[in-house]
């Protein structure tokens, strides 16, 4: 193993932040993951499970030991007529696995195209883009117990998966390591185009829509709202969209009547955070060196790859009290703060 002392993790996440880690530890396979679990100093280290970062903020240096997926294995693991399922990897590159089923006209991740991190890193967060998530196509999720090196398979319904949420997100979930996440993939696709703008821009692109069709179109409409973090520190949306009961809504359409509204599990509705923060006036304001994109209020920058996590913090901090303000709405962030 690759083990690595005081190592700085700004390659290692997408807001650029230069943070550091004790220690960093690559895992390739189950079998080292168990062979740290039979280690004592390990045991008694505070850990960090880190994809490629997209969706942490480090606030301070990481004290404990930062583990990092490298199974990047990906096999066909069953096939029927109807369906490919496939064991990935829980390092594979998100965006590898989605151009790879596209490519051979596998339907279930089109919608998903373009959004950073790794697969199981992804089945954590249940990353969801244009009306889709990934606990859809979720068979199950193979982990490895931190503790104990015990294998453990979760079905979806275990896995606990909701709007940006997993049981993996929990503190008692946080000890299962993924290894694998096995996925079920439809070889004769039935695109789902929920999202409007999006169904527009497939449909004037093909009179019989594929699944890469739809990677394309969601690749250009990403490009064109969302910074690239090679390019601009960032972790796509900061915050998640607020849900609020029906009579919330009625409220402040009386003086929004334009508010965007979309409903939500239980006979909730989920407003747009992006937008809130948009009529706050907030697009492009800069505090430091921290910034909200100018094309997507839902992004926080580091505008000049010099922010620290606390830059981002006070930014972050300044926009929920903004929104509080003007609508009464407390906005929860999405990415993780670690400290
Ligand atoms: N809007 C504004 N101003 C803004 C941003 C948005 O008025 O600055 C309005 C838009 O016009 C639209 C609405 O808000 O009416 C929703 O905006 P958008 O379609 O851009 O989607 P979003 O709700 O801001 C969510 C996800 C994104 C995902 C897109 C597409 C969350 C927290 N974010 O954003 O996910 O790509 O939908 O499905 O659910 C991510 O999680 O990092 C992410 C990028």
């Amino acid at each position: 193993m690759d083990i690595r002392k005081e190592y700085s993790l700004k390659a290692h996440n997408t807001f650029g932040i230069d943070a550091q880690a004790d220690w960093f530890i690559p895992y390739k396979s189950i079998e080292e993951l168990q062979l740290l679990a039979r280690d004592e100093y390990f045991q008694e280290c505070r850990h960090l499970l880190l994809g490629e970062g997209s969706n942490m903020l480090f606030l301070t240096n990481f004290h404990g030991i930062v583990l990092h997926s490298q199974i990047t294995t990906l096999e066909t693991y069953e096939e029927d007529e109807a369906h490919l399922t496939l064991l990935v990897g829980s390092g594979v590159h998100w965006d590898d696995l989605v151009a790879y089923t596209c490519a051979r006209g596998l339907g279930g991740l089109e919608c998903l195209s373009l959004i950073p991190g790794q697969v199981g890193a992804a089945a954590v967060q249940n990353i969801g883009a244009y009306g889709a998530e990934i606990s859809q196509r979720v068979v199950s999720v193979h982990t490895v117990h931190r503790r104990t090196g015990e294998l453990r398979h979760f079905a979806p319904e275990e896995c606990d998966y909701a709007y940006r949420h997993s049981f993996f997100k929990t503190a008692e979930g946080a000890d299962y390591i993924v290894t694998h996440v096995l996925l079920r993939l439809d070889k004769q696709p039935e695109l789902q185009l929920d999202y409007a703008d999006l169904k527009a821009r497939v449909a004037a692109r093909s009179a019989a829509p594929s699944p890469e069709d739809v990677r394309q179109e969601v690749i250009a409409i990403r490009r064109s709202k969302l910074p690239d973090p090679a390019e601009l520190g960032n972790a796509g949306s900061f915050f998640m969209n607020p849900i609020v009961p029906p009579s919330r809504l009625t409220e402040l359409q009386e003086t929004y009547p334009d508010i965007p509204h979309y409903p939500a599990p239980e006979g909730q509705i989920k407003l747009s955070a992006g937008w809130l923060i948009d009529r706050c006036g907030l697009k492009g304001f800069v505090l430091g060196h921290a910034g909200v994109y100018p094309r997507q209020a839902l992004v926080l920058t580091n505008v000049d790859g010099e922010a620290t996590g606390q830059d981002i913090a006070r930014l972050a901090q300044h926009v929920q009290q903004q929104v509080q303000e003007r609508f009464g709405i407390e906005l929860q962030p999405e990415v993780r703060y670690i400290s």
